[in-house]
């Protein structure tokens, strides 16, 4: 007999992501995946994870292993400010700062807070498929502008607010990864970053800043790449960060730092999805920064991406034909594929995975499909170097199949 099950409105604009998808084809026996955006497994920091659990004396584990305060458990509280403050260079006067289970749930916590159905949220074309997925479920329409080499077009975004103004509308925010997006590559100039904060300071435009890949710069010093949120708190911007890259993903913690009043909506919001983020990882997370682990790590991560990046763009050199433009990150995990007119990726997609290559092609990452066809996504962070050769080789041989 079949079941009348009566799905929300919200469930039905929930829609499987194309990533998660291909993920299927990431886990078949001898597939090379360029497709999803895991950090490289080979490195990652399960010796510092065992000697912090092995020190534990018995009142550290039993708050490991009991449940939290919503906001997140106090020391790494208190450590992530002073790093905010320090390395970051935000002021935290009038801030708060709370953990979240991964930048996502910060992302949709952000979303539902502010977002009624049918509000408008500006994101960079191309823009991370989990964050578009997070504000069209809650009911959001998407307003994409394009993304530039230095980030993104703000003659542009002044155009569309005016626009929007216009016709009585409001953005509700905008969205923006200005350090080695995701999944462009791309770094948004330090000019763009204060001309953005001087539009959101004019337009009072809300900025959710997403920032999960700052420490993995291949060049010169974290200065070079602060957030627009150091450029003050007069203007509304809510900050996003994460343990992802730069521990691990797979305890799933990120946080937010924002004006007093936005943290405090967004921990009630969590209080009835999760109630605390995992006390396990958190204090696990608190040694991790408190002693030092993380700087060792982020070092040696910095040259293993850095060297991984080199390669594939080596790679593309030899092997892709000069007419497809690539982007060349200074950070983080992704390069991006311009294809010339003529050129689908979806077609180069099917091509390459009879090879055993998987990639995403950039429809997902735009609110205009038909241009994420001319674009192809290559994740190098999770490959091996001899993954790298192959899945370029075989890419560009499926390209040059289309020539
Ligand atoms: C730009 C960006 N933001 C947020 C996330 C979410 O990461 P997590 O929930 O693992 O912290 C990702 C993950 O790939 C990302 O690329």
């Amino acid at each position: 007999m079949s079941k009348n099950y009566q799905y929300s409105g919200i469930s039905s604009r929930m829609k499987a992501s194309k990533i998660r998808e291909l993920m299927k084809y990431a886990s078949m026996p001898d597939i090379i995946s360029m497709a999803g955006g895991n950090p490289d497994p080979v490195n990652f920091p399960f010796d510092d994870v065992k000697e912090i659990i092995n020190k534990w004396d018995k009142t550290k584990s039993s708050i490991a292993m009991q449940y939290g305060p919503t906001p997140g458990y106090p020391p790494l509280l208190e450590l992530l400010k002073h790093r905010m403050i320090k390395n970051r260079k935000i002021d935290m006067k009038g801030q708060s700062l709370f953990i979240t289970t991964g930048g996502q749930q910060a992302i949709f916590l952000t979303a539902k807070i502010f977002i009624d159905e049918s509000d408008i949220i500006i994101v960079e074309e191309p823009s991370f498929i989990g964050a578009m997925a997070a504000f069209l479920s809650n009911g959001a329409k998407l307003a994409g502008v394009r993304l530039e080499d230095d980030g993104m077009d703000l003659a542009k975004l002044e155009d569309v607010l005016k626009k929007l103004s216009g016709e009585g509308k409001n953005p509700k925010f905008l969205y923006t990864i200005p350090n080695f997006q995701n999944p462009a590559g791309v770094t948004m100039s330090q000019n763009k970053r204060k001309k953005l904060y001087d539009i959101s300071l004019k337009y009072q435009l809300v900025i959710l800043e997403d920032d999960p890949y700052c420490d993995l710069y291949f060049t010169g010093s974290p200065d070079k790449y602060l957030p627009i949120k150091s450029l003050g708190n007069d203007a509304p911007i809510i900050y996003l960060n994460s343990f992802s890259k730069i521990m691990c993903p797979g305890f799933r913690l990120g946080w937010a730092v924002a004006d007093e009043e936005v943290i405090d909506k967004a921990v009630l919001a969590k209080q009835s999805l999760d109630a605390c983020s995992s006390s396990f990882g958190q204090v696990i997370a608190y040694d991790y920064l408190k002693n030092g682990f993380i700087d060792n790590y982020l070092e040696k991560m910095r040259k293993v991406y850095k060297g991984k990046k080199n390669l594939m763009k080596q790679k593309i050199k030899e092997y892709i034909p000069d007419s497809v433009k690539s982007t060349d990150p200074e950070g983080g995990f992704f390069i991006y594929l311009y294809l010339p007119d003529g050129l689908s990726a979806e077609k180069i997609f099917k091509k390459a995975i009879e090879d055993k290559v998987a990639v995403v092609t950039g429809d997902p990452f735009h609110t205009d499909p038909n241009i994420g066809d001319k674009h192809i996504r290559l994740s190098y962070s999770n490959s091996t170097d001899e993954q790298i050769c192959k899945g370029i080789e075989v890419i560009g041989n499926a390209i040059k199949s289309f020539i």
